[in-house]
């Protein structure tokens, strides 16, 4: 080796291991100084959940790399994601749950790679949310969606006296249940019917299962409560717009929203599917869970944590309650303000 090819040959070793140890204490930057986001949704196959993701891609562009997986509705799939996020040193972490009490379990990776994490969608146990300062939640208060639906309800029984079919001054209803656990499906399933009982109107259960927030489930589901309670089911509640709309399916094969034979069914997500069949005067009501302000706070409160910094309200435009939350509002949806909901 002449002394010339020996130079380069030393100076780009050198090279070499300044880079190597810069990596060890910086986090991998995409070129250009974008931090990475790896993100983990508990699954693609989700309506409202693909809204969420839309949203964080769209607010990611230009500032982040940002990385997103689908963990195939299995917590251990989304583990190993994790894992993988963890090894290529993302700079913030971004985690749907697939179980919300598995929470603590990633929160103990993060927290050894320092890496921080913002939880969406799916809230973490309080318990697990003080295990570090570094952990955040972005989401909306479930009990919020369960008292307007209830109250969607409450305002129409009022309005049509017709709606108590039997006379008995009682409302008979049935309940679509989102997945058991989840908060969104048990204080939805809670706060609907508390709204309703707390406006003075006494309620009869003929039926509630789940339906694993999906539509084909809801449809399965309804035609069941159908074939064994029939006509007499004045109001149906879902716990989500796909379930509700699957409702709709089970409803019109027994000849529902035609010729005047109505009932009302009423939803939570404000989905655009649901928004067409609130135009179409089939679901009565729904509440709008904001995905994209969902998936924006998600993405600004990661990206901040990612450049190291604290969030808050001026840093990431949503107010951070008790230093970990952020709240996104819920809003009831009719066919009146459907457009507030586009
Ligand atoms: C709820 C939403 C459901 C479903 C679920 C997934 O907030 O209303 O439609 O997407 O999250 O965790
Ligand atoms: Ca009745």
């Amino acid at each position: 080796m002449n002394r010339y090819l020996k130079g380069i040959a030393i100076s780009s070793l050198v090279l070499g291991l300044v880079a190597a140890g810069c990596s060890k204490q910086e986090p991998a930057k995409q070129a250009g100084g974008n931090p990475t986001v790896g993100v983990a949704i508990y699954k693609f196959d989700d309506t409202f959940m693909t809204g969420v993701r839309n949203a964080i891609s769209k607010a990611g562009e230009g500032k982040a790399q940002v990385d997103i997986v689908d963990s195939q509705n299995a917590q251990p799939t989304q583990n190993d994601k994790v894992d993988l996020f963890i090894t290529k040193k993302v700079n913030a972490l971004a985690i749907n749950p697939v179980d919300r009490t598995a929470a603590g379990v990633i929160i103990e990776k993060a927290k050894k790679a320092n890496i921080p994490v913002v939880f969406f969608n799916r809230e973490p146990l309080p318990e697990d949310m003080q295990k570090w300062d570094k952990v955040y939640y972005v989401g909306a208060k479930a009990e919020e969606s369960g008292t307007i639906s209830g109250k969607l309800i409450v305002d129409y029984w009022k309005a049509h006296p017709e709606m108590d079919k039997n006379k008995d001054g009682v409302l008979q209803y049935v309940l679509l249940k989102g997945e058991p656990g989840h908060q969104d499906a048990e204080l939805r399933t809670k706060f609907s019917v508390k709204a309703v009982e707390d406006a003075g109107i006494k309620v009869q259960k003929l039926a509630e299962d789940t339906a694993m927030w999906d539509r084909v489930k809801g449809q399965e589901k309804m035609a069941a409560f159908l074939a064994a309670h029939g006509d007499n089911i004045e109001a149906v509640f879902a716990n989500n717009d796909d379930m509700a709309l699957g409702a709709i399916e089970a409803l019109k094969a027994k000849g529902y929203f035609k010729d005047g034979k109505f009932i009302p069914v009423v939803g939570v997500d404000a989905t655009a599917p649901a928004l067409k069949a609130l135009e179409e005067g089939t679901l009565l009501g729904t509440v709008l869970n904001d995905a994209s302000n969902q998936g924006k706070a998600t993405f600004n409160l990661s990206y901040v944590l990612a450049q190291g910094q604290t969030p808050n309200k001026d840093n990431t435009g949503y107010e951070v309650v008790d230093g970990k939350y952020v709240w996104v509002p819920y809003k009831k949806i009719t066919k009146d303000n459907m457009n507030e909901a586009k």
